[in-house]
């Protein structure tokens, strides 16, 4: 096995310093209508806004947030840097304004942050174009959730989406390294349940998900109870390639086990069949139980695989991000974001903070899970990716 090096402190400093260099945020002379007309350099509509509430998190998976690099002195932003939940709202109903028709919390764990509840109640009283309700949801740990499940629920929040990377306790503690036990987050799942955060409106995944990172030889031998433990639940388990996002994870191809081969180990046991895509942009490739005849069981269920590294799906991204101080990215991957807290807090008007949204979407040329690979690898600090707990899943 090779080691894994990882230096500290320069891994410190680039992380802070690429949260406070983002790109200045320009107001274009002629406004860009907010008509939901927007699209990128590459055709792409924007659909779908993710908004990271806290860069803070008290699992320290090692794919995401590794103890060494994620420690005491790691400097976290500053609670006067994060967005207000005035200043959130007032972005999101202008990026709705732009076709945004999904907002996902992440953080972090967005359950950390102080009084989320009201944040949903603001984002869920928002209303598109139309006068429909926006697709809101949460990416989770769950170590919160059967505390908070409710209260959730009540402030308008629809559903929910958990990471769990495997059943077994022992395996489960040592994946989130903080020694957290598995049965809470079951705990947390089965509130989620019950105060009515997996119902699935109607729509085909629409209920609550589950989501496993996959680590070949840390959690593969946990793809099939997870699989066996959900199948007829109603709740979509979904399995997610070990990424190469950020700069701290220690990532390595011979770590990613490719969904093909997660298909082909769950079909061996439980047949499956390959569904269609529920939505245009989907990051999940659908795949359901069959029943005796090859047909799929709805009763049973589906899974999904989410898979970044063996085959890409850039070409219908339609996902921005906000981070919690207010910087848009245009792909998960991005070492730069652009700088929208400024002009909201400088006095800009809605006019022309939507404009300098269309603007920014309007230059996006990202794709980068597409290129990964056929790209040298570039190593300079200015370069260094921002990571997955500033960012969000
Ligand atoms: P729903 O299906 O609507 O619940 O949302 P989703 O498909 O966007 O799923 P979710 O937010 O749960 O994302 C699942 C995982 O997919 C994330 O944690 C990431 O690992 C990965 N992912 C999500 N969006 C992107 C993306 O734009 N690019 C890449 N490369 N991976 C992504
Ligand atoms: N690879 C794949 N997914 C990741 N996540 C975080 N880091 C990675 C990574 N390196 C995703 C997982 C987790 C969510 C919060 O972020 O889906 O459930
Ligand atoms: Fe926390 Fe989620 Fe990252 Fe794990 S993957 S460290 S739970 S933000
Ligand atoms: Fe979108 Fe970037 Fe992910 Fe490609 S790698 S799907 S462009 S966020």
């Amino acid at each position: 096995m090779s080691e894994r090096v990882i230096p500290l402190v320069d891994q410190r400093s680039a992380a802070s310093a690429a949260a406070r260099h983002g790109l200045p945020a320009a107001v274009p002379a002629q406004p860009i209508a907010a008509n939901g007309l927007l699209g990128d350099q590459l055709g792409r509509p924007l659909h779908d806004l993710r908004i990271s509430v806290t860069d803070r998190c008290n699992f320290r998976c090692s794919y995401c947030m590794p103890k060494e690099v994620f420690d005491k002195d790691y400097p976290y932003l500053p609670h006067s840097s994060l967005l207000t939940f005035e200043e959130i709202t007032r972005t999101a109903r202008l990026f709705v304004a732009h076709g945004v028709r999904k907002i996902r919390l992440t953080g972090g764990e967005p359950l950390l942050r102080k009084n989320i509840e009201v944040l949903i109640e603001q984002l869920a009283a928002l209303r598109t174009p139309d006068g429909a309700p926006l697709d809101i949801t949460l990416t989770t740990n769950g170590s919160l959730l059967a505390r908070k499940a409710r209260a959730l629920k009540a402030a308008g929040l629809q559903r929910v989406t958990v990471s769990l990377d495997g059943l077994d306790d022992t395996v489960f503690r040592s994946m989130n390294d903080v020694d957290f036990p598995v049965a809470e987050v079951l705990e947390g799942i089965a509130a989620a349940r019950e105060a009515g955060l997996g119902q699935a409106n109607g729509k085909a995944t629409g209920g609550l998900k589950i989501n496993m990172v996959v680590k070949r030889g840390t959690n593969d031998h946990e793809i099939l109870p997870m699989a066996r433990h959900f199948r007829g639940t109603g709740t979509v388990l979904r399995f997610i390639e070990f990424m190469d996002v950020g700069a701290t994870n220690g990532w390595r191809m011979d770590e990613v086990l490719p969904s093909a081969d997660v298909v082909k180990r769950i079909h061996a046991e439980l047949p499956l069949v390959q569904l269609e895509p529920s939505a245009p942009g989907e990051t999940a490739e659908r795949w359901g139980y069959a029943d005796a005849h090859g047909r799929h069981d709805v009763a049973a269920g589906e899974i999904g695989v989410i898979s970044s590294v063996t085959q890409a799906f850039c070409r219908d991204c339609n996902r921005a991000r906000l981070s919690t101080e207010g910087q848009l990215y245009l792909c998960l991957f991005a070492s730069q974001g652009h700088d929208l807290r400024t002009l909201i807090r400088g006095g800009a008007s809605d006019e022309d903070i939507a404009s300098a949204i269309g603007l920014i979407w309007q230059g996006r040329n990202d794709r980068y899970s597409e290129l990964r690979g056929s790209m040298p690898a570039d190593t300079s600090p200015g370069a260094r990716r921002i990571e997955m707990s500033y960012i969000g899943g």
